[in-house]
């Protein structure tokens, strides 16, 4: 008996059983890379200015992401609370995603244009300002802390690797485009463009 073959033997057994599980997730993954759905940017989209890229870096230096996700579920409770549900598209030049999943704040993936832009500075230096009742913890330094433009334009050199389409000057304008600013005003320019290019074709 063949099998008696592979049982018998549990290196060509464990080998066998690796082959078949990931046959079954191949089948699932590989597909994707070559679906337009999920690779092509949905309409609208913009690649994050140099200053939006330096605040998703703070974003992602406080560790926004541990208490805010940024996908929205095709749920009804989802979509009536946040808006229309995240679609791959969206995410196509985001290196890495900051999908998340834990929600012990709001789900941001809709948050743009929200609030105004002076509503999350109040908020970031001290969420209790505007929302007594928060448990969010207050980032005052971010008013502080200014860029000096060294660096930025190998952060868009390095997305451009791949894939997001930077030109020439952008990467060459990215010095002076956060040269001075602090990272309140790169985290708020972040978070008022997350989610716009669906919510506009609403
Ligand atoms: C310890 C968990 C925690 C962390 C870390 C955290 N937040 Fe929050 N966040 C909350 C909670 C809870 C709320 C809801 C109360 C409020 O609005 O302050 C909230 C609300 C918000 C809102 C308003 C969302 C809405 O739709 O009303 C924004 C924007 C936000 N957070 C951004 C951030 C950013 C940016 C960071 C990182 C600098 C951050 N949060 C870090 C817990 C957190």
């Amino acid at each position: 008996m063949k099998h008696e073959v592979i049982e018998k033997n549990i290196g060509l057994m464990a080998l066998l059983m690796v082959l078949a599980v990931s046959i079954g997730g191949l089948t699932q993954i590989v597909p994707l890379f070559f679906q337009d759905v999920t690779n092509e940017p949905v309409a609208g989209l913009k690649p994050y200015t140099a200053l939006q890229l330096e605040g998703r870096d703070v974003y992602i230096r406080e560790g926004c992401v541990g208490c805010h996700s940024q996908m929205i579920r095709p749920f009804r409770a989802e979509t009536e609370r946040y808006g229309h549900y995240s679609v791959a598209g969206e995410s196509v030049w985001d290196h890495p995603f900051l999908w998340g999943s834990k929600r012990t704040g709001p789900d941001l993936a809709r948050v743009g244009g929200r609030y105004s832009d002076e509503w999350h500075r109040a908020h970031l230096f001290n969420p209790r300002n505007v929302v007594p009742e928060s448990k969010m913890p207050a980032y005052p330094w971010l008013v502080e802390n200014t860029f000096d433009g060294k660096g930025t334009d190998t952060k868009l050199k390095a997305m451009r690797t791949l894939g997001v389409p930077y030109s020439d000057t952008d990467i060459t304008g990215a010095a002076a485009a956060v040269k001075g600013k602090s990272e309140m005003d790169a985290l708020v320019a972040y978070l008022q463009v997350l989610g716009i290019a669906v919510k506009s074709k609403r």
